[in-house]
């Protein structure tokens, strides 16, 4: 998924910088990713530590994380429901077809009308086999995690839902196919969690705290509300043009909250070792953070060049060129 503030293509960055700081076996480690998005920075802690802990209090992106982090096993006849919901009749009267397609006189085009009913008609089944308890919850997040990863695939969007794109572009052109979500088998139990942060480090302890917070004021309810109104599937009334639903505020995005915020987080945490990522454009400076990090033990920084976030490509011509310095703030806690 093309997700804001992925650290995707810095994970090589994260996984060495925490190897030097902390050695190289982590096997007794509690590894927490707080902040955890699409969940790529604990997937790769995964199969090195002893537990993960990763949480978000966006809900598309628990799900994602109940099943890339909290499923390890192997999951019972995951072909066959995947094949068996690619295959249902599809139906006309569901949420995203009727307030987010063209076809049904919305006049929004966020997805295909086929595209729309047929995660209508997978997001139902799925519910109905929970109900039923015909499948149990590893294979209910796994599911719901391969829905939102296939949705996210053919939505008409450039990358996030803040708006729709007027005309149908090629990728939302396709035809939908419900893919594999497939995850990291491994032996280790984990938790997964969809909480403020603030709230939850007053609850958890561990050896190591990864901390990716939002860098700026583009709050993630409002960027990629489609994904929690598939995720949840619960009615409301979508309002204005974009059919955006009411979302939460982070105070990550404020600058007038984030620093003392951020500092609570720092103060609360009961993790030897604190890694934060962060760029050179955030709003909180590089100082803010330094003056923070320092009064709670020892602080070091390492830096590295990287490409902003892009949209996609056609948008990417017209953003500002191009690379911000990224930065891995650590606190060795005393
Ligand atoms: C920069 S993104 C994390 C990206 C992630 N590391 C990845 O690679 O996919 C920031 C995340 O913080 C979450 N978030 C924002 N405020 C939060 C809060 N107060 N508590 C928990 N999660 C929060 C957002 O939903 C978003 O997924």
């Amino acid at each position: 998924m093309n997700y804001i503030g992925s650290k995707y293509k810095l994970s090589d960055f994260i996984k060495s910088t925490i190897y030097s700081m902390v050695g190289n076996d982590l096997s007794d480690k509690v590894f927490c990713d707080l902040f955890a998005g699409t969940g790529i920075v604990g997937r790769n802690f995964k199969k090195e530590v002893q537990q993960v802990i990763s949480n978000d209090f966006e809900y598309y992106s628990f799900v994602l994380n109940k099943n890339y982090i909290g499923n390890h096993l192997e999951i019972n006849d995951k072909q066959t429901l995947i094949d068996e919901l690619n295959n249902l009749p599809l139906i006309e009267n569901g949420f995203i077809f009727q307030n987010y397609c063209l076809g049904s006189g919305s006049n929004r085009q966020y997805f295909s009308d086929e595209n729309g009913k047929k995660i209508d008609t997978i997001r139902t089944k799925i519910q109905e086999w929970k109900q039923a308890n015909s499948i149990n919850e590893s294979q209910y997040y796994f599911l719901l995690a391969s829905l939102l990863e296939s949705a996210d695939k053919v939505a008409n969007t450039a990358s996030v839902y803040g708006a729709f794109l007027k005309h149908l572009k090629k990728s939302a052109q396709k035809e939908f196919i419900l893919e594999n979500a497939d995850f990291e088998i491994n032996d280790n139990e984990h938790q997964v969690f969809n909480q403020n942060s603030n709230e939850l480090i007053q609850h958890i302890q561990g050896d190591i705290l990864y901390l990716d917070p939002p860098y700026n004021a583009r709050q993630y309810g409002s960027n990629y509300h489609m994904l929690n109104t598939i995720a949840k599937y619960e009615q409301f009334e979508p309002k204005g043009k974009t059919g955006l639903p009411t979302y939460q505020k982070s105070k990550y995005c404020s600058k007038n909250f984030v620093l003392n915020e951020f500092e609570n987080l720092i103060k609360n945490a009961e993790f030897e070792y604190i890694f934060l990522s962060y760029n050179n454009e955030g709003l909180m400076s590089v100082n803010d953070v330094k003056n923070v990090m320092s009064k709670y033990g020892n602080y070091y920084l390492e830096k590295t060049d990287y490409q902003r976030f892009k949209s996609d490509k056609t948008e990417s011509r017209n953003h500002r060129a191009n690379k911000t310095e990224e930065y891995l703030h650590i606190l060795q806690k005393l």
